[in-house]
């Protein structure tokens, strides 16, 4: 059964190492968090296996990586510096500060008041000094999406691989936005990490993408460990300045379905807006005037005549951090054993675990068993199965706990018996269903890349 609230990630995150609160000794910063040693590993495997499907698993899909800060100009014709604001009202009984859309009926959602003050803008771009005077005359922004790098970069992809359309290109990385209510943990933070996708498709082709990747990446959800009935798709009913069609998929948390994926259709809108001599080009979205750039973002399709055009942007847009809380969040599970205990066991899957397997010698201080555990490690480590801890608290009750309470799908012992008989065999435990095997250590190898891989 998946968590009950997030307080038991929070909790199990710290306790075990998967996130703390970002500069947590002088009192901790709002909406930051810092990934320690299993989440790390854990956001580095949900990283590769979103990769894995868009990239490598494709013919379609090239990468690239921008820089995080970036010229106000890409902002100002992105539509960001115009349009990217939430509404801020103050409650003046409680003194809360609140975006307008979280109202309840208009009312604040801590105390219940309507004495609130009058809505005003707030702009979610963070901005940072260039230079070494901070007179305020050369800032640039840090980017709150990933997406506006790609566009920049149409023209040189394009040149340097020579790609037809439709293709994709993929990029993730950190995103900032000055949130006013940061909220739940990594849900909603000040900087996170974005996945996300831009397929660059004929006009008119746009919306039966729009489509096929709703349907490709809800599937990629399911193949992570989410089952369907957790997800929902849900249209946008106010969509942002770029798109014309939109929604997002959405996750069960124990606060209700949420957002963790979007899914836009942003037609010629940011092609458009970062093209030199756009009169020459029957643009369709509304763009501003662009009397900076010095690209035309065109392409041109040799099998038509040599036409140029701007191609239209289908996006997947998704949360790394909120795909990180929603697996952990199903991965959760509280099982009662026969004996009337209760064990806690995160089941991921498996390509997703932070540690693969756990070397476990039985003694630590039996130096035949504790050397035989170093060479399995270092054995299995060879196998490219991914992380092989070697465990050597010294109890092996506590050590299985800790193993299921990270997601460890195999746990190895070396006992007595391991160095005593020959040939050499260990015991393997699985997670999920506890049960133990003899194994022979010259098999492991084979055995475990046949169990990951
Ligand atoms: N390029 C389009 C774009 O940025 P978005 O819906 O604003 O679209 C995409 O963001 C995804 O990024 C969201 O679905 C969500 O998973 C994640 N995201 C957005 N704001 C976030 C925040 N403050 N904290 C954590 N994740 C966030």
């Amino acid at each position: 059964m998946p968590a009950k609230s997030m307080d038991e990630i929070v909790s199990l995150c710290k306790r075990r190492g998967f996130v703390f609160q970002g500069s947590e000794v002088y009192g901790g910063l709002k909406g930051t968090y810092d990934f320690g040693p299993l989440g790390v590993e854990l956001k580095k495997n949900i990283r590769q296996a979103w990769w894995r499907a868009m990239v490598y698993e494709r013919d379609d899909i090239e990468g690239l990586e921008c820089a995080h800060i970036s010229h106000p100009l890409v902002w100002k014709y992105s539509g960001h510096e115009a349009g990217f604001f939430d509404l801020l009202q103050d409650c003046k009984k409680c003194k809360a500060r609140l975006r307008s859309d979280h109202l309840v009926d208009g009312k604040c959602p801590n105390c219940g008041s309507t004495d609130l003050t009058e809505p005003r803008p707030f702009m979610l771009m963070m901005k940072t000094n260039i230079g070494p005077v901070d007179d305020g005359s050369s800032f640039a922004y840090l980017r709150p999406e990933t997406a506006q790098g790609t566009y920049l970069n149409f023209k040189n992809v394009v040149d340097a691989t020579a790609r037809k359309l439709p293709f994709g290109i993929c990029q993730h990385g950190k995103s900032f936005r000055n949130e006013i209510t940061p909220r739940n943990f990594l849900f909603r933070q000040r900087e996170f990490e974005q996945a996300e996708m831009q397929y660059f498709v004929q006009p008119g082709t746009d919306e039966d993408w729009w489509k096929k990747w709703r349907e490709i990446r809800t599937a990629w959800w399911v193949e992570q460990g989410i089952p369907a009935e957790k997800l929902r798709f849900h249209p946008h009913d106010k969509l942002a300045h770029y798109a014309k069609m939109a929604g997002d998929i959405e996750y069960e948390f124990p606060w209700g379905f949420d957002e963790v994926e979007g899914i836009h259709d942003r037609q010629d809108f940011d092609l458009g807006s970062h093209t030199k001599n756009q009169d020459k080009y029957p643009i369709q979205a509304k763009v501003l005037k662009n009397t900076d750039s010095t690209v035309e973002m065109s392409y041109t399709d040799v099998m038509d005549g040599n036409k140029k055009f701007i191609p239209f942007v289908v996006e997947t847009a998704m949360g790394l951090d909120r795909a990180f809380i929603a697996l952990m969040m199903q991965a959760y599970t509280e099982e009662t054993l026969p004996n009337g205990e209760t064990r806690l066991v995160l089941k991921l899957k498996k390509h997703l675990a932070p540690v693969k397997v756990a070397v476990i010698p039985l003694k630590r201080n039996n130096e035949q068993i504790v050397t035989l555990a170093h060479q399995i490690k270092e054995d299995l480590l060879k196998t490219g199965i991914g992380r092989v801890m070697l465990e050597d608290s010294g109890n092996i009750g506590k050590a299985y706990r800790r193993h299921d309470e990270i997601g460890t799908p195999i746990c190895i012992t070396v006992d007595f018996e391991s160095i005593e008989q020959s040939p050499a065999t260990v015991t393997l435990r699985n997670r999920d269903t506890m049960a133990q095997e003899r194994v022979a250590v010259a098999d492991l190898p084979k055995y475990l890349k046949e169990f990951f891989l």
